[in-house]
């Protein structure tokens, strides 16, 4: 569970990115968090990670752990997808898994058990002994879920994962964002698609020019808004300026 009570986040002076932002993600739920580009998706993640610190006031709490006070209980209770799969380059493939393992404090036979469950899924196996700048944007994408995943954190955050994925290992992951919601457990990611967040997600938040202009399920947000019109069309009602 995903608790964000009254956050903000100005990275210039008088410039709201996120504005006074409240929202809660439910155990076994998978939420969409959709909004155009620079509306405030990513920022708010990398709050609740606490890569960045929002201004004062508010709090986020996961699993009931604040992480602007208990930050290292908080982060233990979260996988992070970043936006940007480009990092820890130079490693290869498995050394990057090890060091997330040995973060993790998993045992060798979870690790090993782990690593090749996941990876066989997203068809990278063959390829952990070559170096991660090697990889296409796609693979490094994989590779990033797959070492956030090696610890079966309680709560995903994922900023747009979809992206750069094929199809095969995109409803891969989708089918795993079901079982990990059926089993309890909550999802929290951005995306752009808006048919992955009407088919996937119990309940959508839309933000624009870092406010939450809407919270609700799909059929919630079609009652409310135009009767007949597709998810295109409410979105961008939705966050159309001059509303
Ligand atoms: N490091 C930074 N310094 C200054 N401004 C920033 C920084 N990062 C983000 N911003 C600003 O904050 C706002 C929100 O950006 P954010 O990256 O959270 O948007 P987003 O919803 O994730 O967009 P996208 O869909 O393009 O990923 C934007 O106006 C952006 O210009
Ligand atoms: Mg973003």
């Amino acid at each position: 569970m995903i608790k964000i009570e009254n956050i903000s986040k100005s990275y210039v002076k008088g410039k709201k990115s996120v504005d006074n932002l409240s929202l809660e993600i439910k155990d076994g739920e998978i939420f969409g968090f959709l909004g155009p580009n620079g509306a405030g998706k990513s920022t708010t993640l990398k709050m609740i990670t606490g890569i960045l610190n929002p201004d004062s006031g508010g709090n986020i709490w996961v699993d009931g752990k604040s992480i602007l006070t208990e930050p290292l209980e908080a982060k233990k209770r979260f996988g992070f997808v970043p936006d940007n799969p480009d990092m820890f380059l130079k490693l290869r493939g498995i050394e990057y898994l090890n060091f997330l393992a040995d973060i993790y404090e998993l045992s060798s036979a979870d690790r090993k058990n782990r690593i090749e469950e996941l990876t066989k899924k997203f068809e990278i196996y063959d390829v952990l002994q070559n170096q991660m700048q090697s990889y296409s944007h796609g693979m490094r994408q994989k590779i990033v879920i797959c070492g956030v995943l090696l610890n079966n954190p309680q709560n995903w955050l994922l900023d747009e994962p979809m992206t750069g994925l094929d199809p095969k290992s995109s409803f891969d992951l989708k089918e795993m964002m079901r079982v990990h919601a059926k089993e309890g457990k909550s999802v929290l990611f951005s995306t752009h698609v808006l048919e992955v967040a009407e088919k996937l997600c119990d309940r959508i938040g839309i933000i624009n020019k870092g406010k939450l202009i809407f919270v609700g399920s799909y059929t919630e947000m079609k009652e409310k808004f135009k009767e007949n019109a597709s998810l295109e069309e409410l979105f961008l009602e939705l966050t159309d300026e001059d509303k």
